[in-house]
């Protein structure tokens, strides 16, 4: 059966909803050729976003040329040039003997192995020396920009999860590297973006980092609860089924506008109703999505000290002076030094952020089934918005 929301994938067509201002700006940067750094906390639409400008921008400028790299996966240095290299080849050229040409050209002192099929043009991977590669770096960060100028085209080349390049074994001279050349670029445009706030934050902001005020610094928001709104009554209605508007707010504010659970909560609550969708099929699938995660909640509860747990206790009674002394004594946290080390674990273990003044759960659902199945502050959600 095809279920009208989506979620755990690229959200694209109509599962997309609204973030026209967030397009126009990444658009805009992608045609007059500045760079960008995206944060947000992890699923609130970051890649989704991205693809769906990438395609706004194609159809303005046919020259414009988009090379997606994940670093979800890539833990070292010499995995970076391998990807890099070969999907900026990829997306230069869709024939795979001009791939192989352009390889050779730019790059053959590197290049013991390339493996190609003719027919799939999406098949094309390249291994590369290590040793040969580390005695110039630069001749792989600058493919791109050799490439574009041959071309003649623009290429964009937008990194996932680019926080991961502080984990390489020395990432300050990798970075200092990068920067150099890439500030030479005139015909590649770079779209970094990653879900650790903290982390990008130290390598774009901190005037001592090579990244500091590379690009345009775009703190992705959630999507506002009239546009969630006007999505799930549609996406019912397009299907045949009913929900009001008040209790299609209703069902965003209970996720905390989050847009991966608001899209599994439409889903849930439209699977459990056969025509109209009231507030009780809401509040039963919410309850559904918090026991679906319960085992995982428990695991991560589990993997929490006794300090970090009364830590999170304590936000969730929405106690202020979290050092005072009482706090401090009342739920057991220790010193008041104790107490960074705790924040700076829960930042890490990204169960917290903290922007300004604010403390925030990262996870609405998780902070739900904290509130109401383990500390049993609430018994009913309604309660706690
Ligand atoms: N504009 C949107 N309209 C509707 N739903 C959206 C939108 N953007 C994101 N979502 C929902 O959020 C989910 C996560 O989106 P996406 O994968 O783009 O986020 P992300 O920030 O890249 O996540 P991650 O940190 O896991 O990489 C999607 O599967 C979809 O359910
Ligand atoms: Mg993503």
């Amino acid at each position: 059966m095809n279920t009208p929301f989506t979620f755990g994938k690229i959200a694209s067509g109509m599962e997309f909803t609204n973030r026209k201002a967030d397009i126009l700006r990444l658009v805009n940067n992608f045609l007059s050729g500045n760079n960008t750094i995206l944060i947000s906390p992890r699923r609130w639409g970051k890649s989704s976003l991205v693809k769906k400008s990438a395609e706004e921008a194609v159809k303005e400028d046919k020259n414009l040329r988009f090379c997606f790299i994940d670093l979800y996966n890539i833990r070292k240095e010499e995995e970076f040039y391998q990807v890099l290299a070969q999907e900026v080849i990829k997306v230069s050229s869709a024939k795979w003997e001009e791939r192989v040409n352009y390889t050779k050209k730019l790059i053959s002192q590197f290049i013991p192995k390339i493996t190609y099929t003719p027919d799939s043009i999406s098949e094309f991977s390249l291994g590369l020396d290590w040793k040969e590669v580390k005695k110039q770096p630069e001749q792989i960060i600058n493919i791109a920009e050799k490439l574009a100028i041959e071309k003649k085209i623009k290429i964009v080349i937008c990194i996932d999860e680019f926080q991961n390049i502080s984990e390489f074994e020395n990432p300050l001279a990798f970075q200092k590297q990068l920067r150099a050349n890439w500030q030479k670029h005139s015909n590649v445009i770079y779209c970094l973006y990653g879900s650790k706030r903290h982390m990008m934050l130290e390598v774009f902001t901190s005037s001592s980092m090579p990244f500091y005020k590379f690009g345009d610094l775009f703190f992705l928001e959630k999507i506002s609860e009239e546009h969630w709104i006007e999505f799930i009554t549609s996406r019912f209605k397009d299907t045949g089924k009913s929900i009001s508007p008040e209790d299609a707010g209703f069902m965003a504010k209970l996720v905390e506008y989050h847009p991966y659970y608001v899209q599994q909560l439409a889903q849930l609550s439209w699977l459990r109703c056969l025509k109209n969708c009231g507030r009780s099929e809401v509040l039963e699938a919410h309850n559904q999505l918090i026991m679906q995660l319960s085992l995982l909640f428990q695991n991560i509860t589990d993997s929490l000290t006794t300090t970090q747990i009364n830590y999170l206790h304590a936000v969730l009674k929405k106690v202020e002076q979290l050092s005072s002394k009482e706090t401090l004594s009342i739920y057991r946290l220790g010193t008041s030094a104790n107490v960074l080390r705790i924040k700076n674990a829960l930042i890490s273990k990204e169960i917290l952020d903290f922007t300004g003044v604010n403390t925030e759960f990262l996870d609405p659902a998780y902070k739900m089934w904290l509130s109401i199945h383990y500390f049993k502050l609430q018994n009913e959600p309604v309660n706690l918005i």
